[in-house]
């Protein structure tokens, strides 16, 4: 990875942060730099960091930390964000699982301060409501880094979440799953349900970042952004925190975005 940054940084009307970084390597490296910090200042706090394939250069720079000894993960409550409904780290087709074999294991950080999705529990409603009570438990998250779904899911809050949605199980769009598919070398079929974070929980935080990447992205960041704040594109609660967003992404996400 470059070291070599060349962000260009815009404050939009909504009072979010819009970082443009000079590629992927830029946009990865200034993402684990934001988690990095915050982690060594806010010691004990409650964090959570998303899967796909938009943070793995993020995780690649924060497995380097961990292992160079520069930065401790067990010093933090750390949350997955999502999962699929009956599905954990022992199935391959599983986010926690992904996230297990591009971070937990690579970087050594598996402990009681890391919590997953409680996806496998009998009754998976009381289980969503005792994770998000486990979250509350400890203050509310002081960092949330997401990514934007192609249609504009934040987490597994796909269109017509609403603002105020806590930890639950959700029904997946056929778009989502087809997405998701691709993550995996696997005909295993994705499950039409999962557990996500909500986005009331998300926007209580009070330092959240949005990483996107890629041209693909670019229609719906824009949209998410700088278009109407509605359920039909969750990812445009973002704009209802103000300050509180720093959005993180490479030239390609950013070229539908109108920058001042
Ligand atoms: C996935 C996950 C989200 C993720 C988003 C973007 O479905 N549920 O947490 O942020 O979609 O994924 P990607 O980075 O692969 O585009």
């Amino acid at each position: 990875m470059t070291d070599h940054v060349t962000a260009r940084e815009t404050r939009l009307t909504s009072g979010a942060t819009v970082v443009v970084a000079g590629n992927y390597d830029e946009m990865s490296i200034l993402a684990a730099g934001i988690v990095a910090r915050h982690i060594a200042e806010h010691p004990g706090t409650a964090i959570t960091l998303p899967t796909g394939e938009t943070p793995r250069g993020m995780y690649e720079a924060l497995t380097g930390m961990i292992r160079g000894g520069e930065l401790d993960f067990g010093t933090i409550e750390f949350f997955c964000l999502d999962d699929y409904l009956g599905k954990g780290i022992n199935d391959e087709t599983s986010l926690t699982a992904w996230l297990d074999k591009a971070f937990l294991t690579p970087a050594g950080v598996h402990g009681p301060n890391i919590h997953f999705v409680p996806t496998l529990a009998d009754d998976p409603d009381a289980a969503a409501k005792a994770y998000e009570a486990s979250i509350e438990a400890l203050g509310g998250f002081q960092l949330a880094v997401l990514g934007l779904g192609p249609n504009g899911h934040i987490g597994f809050n796909e269109p017509g979440a609403s603002i105020d949605s806590r930890t639950r199980v959700v029904d997946l769009t056929d778009e989502s799953r087809t997405q998701n598919a691709a993550y995996y070398d696997s005909d295993q079929a994705i499950p039409d349900k999962a557990m996500t974070i909500g986005i009331g929980t998300l926007l209580n935080s009070p330092r959240i970042v949005l990483i996107v990447c890629g041209s693909s992205k670019a229609g719906i960041l824009r949209d998410a952004l700088q278009g109407p704040v509605t359920a039909e594109v969750p990812g445009s609660y973002l704009q209802t925190v103000g300050e509180r967003l720093v959005v993180i992404t490479d030239p390609e996400a950013a070229s539908e975005l109108v920058l001042d």
